[in-house]
Parts: structure tokens; C-alpha cells; sequence
């Protein structure tokens, strides 16, 4: 029987074999940095980075937690190849490849969850938050961001420019399953990205350059979901 991440570990696999890993890094790396300055980490925090794809964002999780430690999870085997490869990588970070539905980590194991960009391309976004739900010890908190939802109307002509189905959310949607995944604090917001918009542009991923400069302004969202 075909599995059904199969569709997703393909167009992911061959997003690595492309090098798009690296034009992710540049992409999301801006409002990655204003995240990680709002999470509150401390040097011996332990951080699960939920569809880390090349392992940049563990990365620089792993260096601002010297005593402890973070994994990178992603579906795709090819992303996570990447990331194992990477000469930069520091002695505490690790990959594995594994569904964000279901993993073997301990229970209450971290104390931080991150994610970048994935949780649209994920198909049971209840069992994603009960997952970091079960994994994240008392007290801890997961930062979710996604460039793709309802509020920022200038990134819905991705759905038609991926070979996989996305979920389109909003804030308060993401909310309500955080909450069913047991989540009882959750809030949500957005924040600018001031990655700069190059002077020439090519449409595709965005209608235009203007319309490039108008989601940049509305920025990313963020949900905050606290155990
Ligand atoms: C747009 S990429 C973002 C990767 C990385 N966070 C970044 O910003 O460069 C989305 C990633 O989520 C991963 N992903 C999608 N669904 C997943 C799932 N159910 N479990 C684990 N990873 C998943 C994909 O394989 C892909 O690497």
C-alpha cells in the first residue's frame, strides 16, 4: 500500500536535489532570528526544529543552547542527508528522519519547539501539536510560523505553484487545533519581515515586486502555543 507522505518525501527530496534548501535559509532566516529572540532560550535549553529541511534554523538553535541540545526532524531523507552533511553543523544538534505526526522522542524531552514554514504541509495538524504537545516538558512552548495563511493574501498563489497539497489557515484556525492538539495557551501574531525586496524581480512566487514588498510588510505568522 502507498504511504501517504510518499507525494510529500518526493517534492521535498527533489526541492534538496535543486539546492532550494539554501534559498529557504535566505528566505526565512530574517523573521527566524526575531523568532529565536523571542523564545526565551537559555544555554541549556533542548529544541526540537519540527520540519527542519536543510538544518540551518537547528543550527542556530544549537549555538544559542551550548549546554544543550537540538533536533532537526523533516520527512524528506535527501533534506536530512543535507543537514547530517553540513561541515557547520556543532556537536550538539542532530537529524532524524521522521514524520511530525508521530516520533519516538520522550515524553516532556524539550523545553523549546520551533517551526519554520512546514506546518501547512501537514495533513494531521491535530497529531503535529499533540505530538510537540506530549514532547515539550511543563512550562515549555512551541513557535510555529508560516508565510502562507488567510491574513497575508499575497501568498495564496502557492497553492497553485506546489506539487503537494497545503492547508490555508488562519491564525485563530491554527489556534483551535493547537488547542485540540492540548494546547491550553495559544496566541497568534504577525511579524514584518525585513528581509529586502531585490530591486528586480521575475514574478512567480509573488504577482510582482509590489505585491513582494506588500506580504513582506504583512509579514509572517507566528503561533505561540504554551504547555
Ligand atoms: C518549506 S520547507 C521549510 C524547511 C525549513 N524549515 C526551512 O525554513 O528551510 C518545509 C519542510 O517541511 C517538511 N515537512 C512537511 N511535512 C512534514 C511532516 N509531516 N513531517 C516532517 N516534516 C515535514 C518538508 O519535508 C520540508 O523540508
Amino acid at each position: 500500500m502507498a504511504d501517504p507522505l510518499d507525494p510529500l518525501r518526493t517534492e521535498f527530496d527533489q526541492w534538496a536535489r535543486q539546492g532550494r534548501g539554501e534559498g529557504m535559509a535566505d528566505a526565512h532566516r530574517a523573521v527566524t532570528e526575531i523568532i529565536l529572540d523571542m523564545m526565551d532560550l537559555r544555554p541549556d535549553s533542548r529544541a526540537l526544529d519540527l520540519g527542519c529541511g536543510t538544518g540551518w534554523a537547528t543550527r542556530l538553535l544549537a549555538r544559542r543552547m551550548p549546554q544543550g541540545f537540538a533536533a532537526g526532524l523533516d520527512v524528506s531523507g535527501e533534506m536530512i542527508r543535507l543537514a547530517r552533511a553540513d561541515g557547520a553543523n556543532p556537536p550538539n544538534v542532530e537529524f532524524q528522519v521522521l514524520d511530525a505526526a508521530r516520533y519516538p522522542f520522550p515524553d516532556g524531552g524539550f523545553t523549546h519547539c520551533l517551526s519554520i514554514e512546514s506546518l501547512y504541509y501537514h495533513s494531521d495538524l491535530v497529531a503535529t501539536f499533540g505530538e510537540v504537545h506530549r514532547v515539550l516538558a511543563p512550562g515549555g512552548a512551541g513557535y510555529f510560523m508560516v508565510n502562507f495563511f488567510t491574513e497575508n493574501p499575497y501568498t495564496h498563489r502557492w497553492a497553485g505553484l506546489i506539487d503537494v497539497p497545503v492547508q490555508l489557515l488562519s491564525g485563530d484556525e491554527y489556534g483551535e487545533l493547537a488547542r485540540a492538539g492540548g494546547f491550553a495557551r495559544c496566541r497568534h501574531e504577525t511579524i514584518p519581515d525585513p528581509t529586502p525586496v531585490p530591486d528586480e524581480y521575475t514574478p512567480r512566487h509573488y504577482e510582482s515586486r509590489e505585491a513582494m514588498k506588500a506580504s513582506r510588510a504583512i509579514g509572517s505568522l507566528l503561533v505561540v502555543a504554551g504547555k
